[in-house]
């Protein structure tokens, strides 16, 4: 039997119960709900699952980090303050010089966040001008959609900048004319790309830190993913030089598996963190002080990264001498824990994927994150070396 990943429909009836958002209601059921209700299908008929399909890190978070949360639980607990603990922005600073070579100003130019999601969605709250012509937010796609949500609540429009194989997953900025720049309220980057694993060269970011100058608008830079490489380290916008109208954004949920402790950070033009700063309380988004604290400690180590990196290489290693063996072909996955592997020839995406969850191989569909997805599956490769040597010798046998 083909499994069909299809919308269901139950969650849009459900809502029209009672009066929401119209933004909330017009947005289609998240596809992995989808994705997850399939998987339930084949696993009740007894079908040993392995997850490729979500990108939630499953490595352990290093000891020593675990234990700073323990140490610094206290008896009384206050409200966290929203510009976060001066040791946590210090120790912040002082990765980005190490790792990046730039010396940011902890007070000016550094504020924590509770994980980036969050802090991705709520930027569009804080820049785009609803009434003042300033309220087109560009978003890259295919991609992970929290910025794309966070401008439609926040009652932006979007524009959706295809990244496509033949341009190396990078946006065609030669299809920006000026009177879209000077409307823009925000352009999103994520590099290393989820879920294309491309990677973005300096010059992209100088030539659109340039034009935000130029033209009034925001580079906004979801970095999550900068610190899973394999080759060389990449780039972050931070490094352009002139930062103004610059704002990244990063995370220890992926570089040291803490995606359940909620840590991350905006870093940036000292305008936009100070308005962060301004904004931020009222939505009550600090990192809780625990957390801060072992964060402080993650920030400070490398060497649980370097474990970490090498971890997520010996299962792409394993992946890429299957897809070698196999002629599939890997596309972008420079970086990144994913690999957005070409699906064959005149086969859907979610067809593919259907076909390979019949097996118990769980992959997402490229199709779900944006139309310029199709044609592409992700690979997660969050499950286990065992796990994954087990997917490869099922795949051995099915493609
Ligand atoms: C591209 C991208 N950015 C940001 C995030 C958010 O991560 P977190 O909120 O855990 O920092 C994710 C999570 O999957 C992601 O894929």
């Amino acid at each position: 039997m083909v499994v069909k990943l299809e919308p269901r429909g139950e969650r849009t009836r459900e809502l029209e119960a009672v009066r929401l958002s119209p933004v909330l209601t017009r947005l289609a059921t998240y596809p992995f709900v989808r994705l997850e209700q399939a998987k339930r299908d084949v696993a009740a008929r007894g079908v040993h699952l392995i997850d490729f399909g979500v990108g939630d890190p499953r490595e352990p978070t290093d000891e020593r980090i675990r234990r700073a949360l323990v140490e610094s639980l206290t008896e009384t607990s206050r409200y966290p303050l929203a510009q976060g603990l001066p040791e946590l922005r210090g120790a912040i600073a002082g990765w980005c010089e190490r790792r990046f070579g730039v010396e940011l100003d902890p007070e000016r130019e550094i504020i924590p966040t509770l994980g980036s999601k969050e802090a991705i969605f709520s930027l569009a709250q804080v820049l785009v001008d609803r009434d003042g012509g300033r309220k087109l937010v560009a978003v890259t796609e295919p991609g992970y959609p929290v910025a794309e949500r966070g401008a439609l609540f926040a009652g932006g429009e979007l524009l959706r900048l295809p990244l496509l194989e033949r341009f190396a997953f990078l946006p065609d900025l030669d299809a920006l004319d000026a009177d879209v720049l000077g409307r823009l309220a925000i352009l999103w980057l994520n590099y290393p790309n989820n879920p294309t694993g491309a990677t973005a060269p300096i010059e992209l970011y100088r030539r659109l830190a340039g034009l935000a100058l130029e033209h009034d608008f925001v580079l906004a830079s979801d970095e999550a993913y900068s610190e899973l490489w394999f080759d060389e380290p990449p780039a972050s916008v931070l490094q352009v030089g002139d930062r103004r109208n610059v704002i990244a954004f990063n995370t220890l949920s992926k570089r040291s598996s803490m995606t359940g402790y909620r840590s991350g950070f905006a870093a940036g033009d000292p305008e936009l963190i100070g308005a962060l700063r301004a904004f931020r309380p009222t939505v009550g988004t600090a990192p809780q002080e625990f957390v801060q604290r072992a964060s402080v400690v993650a920030w400070g180590d490398e060497e649980h990264v370097e474990r970490t990196r090498a971890v997520y290489a010996a299962k792409r290693e394993l992946f890429l001498e299957l897809l070698a063996r196999k002629g599939l072909r890997l596309a972008g996955s420079r970086a990144t824990m994913y690999l957005w592997v070409a699906v064959p020839d005149g086969e859907g995406s979610e067809a593919f994927a259907g076909r390979l969850l019949e097996q118990g191989i769980v992959v997402a569909p490229g199709a779900y994150f944006g139309e310029a997805g199709e044609g592409y599956v992700r690979f997660a490769l969050v499950p286990s070396l065992e796990d994954c040597r087990r997917a490869v010798e099922i795949l051995e046998r099915v493609l």
